[in-house]
């Protein structure tokens, strides 16, 4: 590992108890790269005498590492594979299986977006197609700001500008200049704190088993060492049913296709079978 990233680790682990070598080396460096231009230093060593000095900036760094951003319906590549090929494939399970619940994980969930753009996609099928099976959706992260927020079901136009028209209309409601998701599409998410590095369990506590039709982890595994990965991956290949759904970021296809245990579902989008 490059020097001057070990003495950052160092520093941050002593002073904040924070482990940033779990952090992918090439995210850590842009992230600093990106504080260091903020804050005018020219050089690793001098932001990291302004991080000594400056009692807000080790937060301000915590934060960018823990990046929350997201979007309603974000990859729509993704999002149309979902709509014309995994949903109706899910239900068509279910049918089968004489299952009465279909079960969703948004791992890494930031304020809540993709669980949000999951259900009215779930509800919209249901009621289209007349689907009597009923689906929850199991939405987790590690920040206690990015769950509140999720909660509130409160967004500005730039969060849902990638939403349709129809949708739109039919589950959002203008409050002044934001929306907000209707009530009956909040019922069918369970928002939770939960670390996938928490090693303890499979799936979040709330969700009491796994057992999930799908998993989307969408623009999280990239931030992390390979070895971390792993560990995420395989708890994801437990929580799942055989035969269940993993989507991520499209920038994460190789971290999956290396694991070993999916299978490409939906090539170029990121969509995977558990073997
Ligand atoms: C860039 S956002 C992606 C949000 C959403 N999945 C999307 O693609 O739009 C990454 C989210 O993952 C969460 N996250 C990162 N590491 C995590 C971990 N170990 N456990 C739970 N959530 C984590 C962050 O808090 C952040 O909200």
């Amino acid at each position: 590992m490059d020097k001057e990233i070990e003495k950052y680790i160092l520093f941050m682990q002593e002073r904040f108890a924070l482990d940033m070598s779990i952090f992918d080396e090439s995210f850590l460096e842009r992230t600093i790269t990106w504080r260091m231009q903020i804050t005018s230093c020219e050089s690793m060593n001098k932001y990291l005498s302004y991080l000594e000095k400056e009692a807000d900036e080790p937060q301000l760094l915590t934060d960018q590492l823990r990046n929350s951003h997201s979007e309603f319906f974000r990859n729509p590549l993704t999002f149309a594979f979902l709509e014309q090929s995994v949903i109706p494939k899910i239900f068509s399970e279910a049918v089968k299986n004489q299952v009465s619940e279909v079960r969703i994980w948004s791992a890494g969930c930031a304020s809540g977006q993709e669980a949000f753009s999951l259900a009215m996609l779930f509800d919209d099928y249901t009621i289209s197609r007349s689907v009597n099976v009923g689906f929850r959706i199991f939405a987790t992260d590690l920040s206690v700001k990015a769950i509140d927020l999720a909660k509130s079901g409160l967004f500005d136009f730039k969060s849902v500008k990638n939403t349709s028209l129809e949708l739109a209309q039919k589950y959002f409601h203008r409050r002044g200049e934001n929306y907000l998701v209707d009530q009956k599409i909040k019922e069918r998410i369970d928002f939770s704190l939960y670390d996938l590095l928490e090693m303890g369990s499979s799936s979040p506590p709330s969700s009491i088993y796994g057992d999930f039709d799908l998993i989307l982890c969408c623009n999280v595994l990239f931030y992390y060492q390979p070895e971390y990965q792993q560990m995420i991956l395989q708890k994801f290949f437990r929580s799942l049913k055989p035969g269940g759904f993993l989507i991520t970021g499209e920038a994460e296809t190789n971290i999956v296709s290396s694991f070993g245990a999916f299978r490409a579902h939906a090539e170029p989008a990121a969509i995977f079978v558990k073997k």
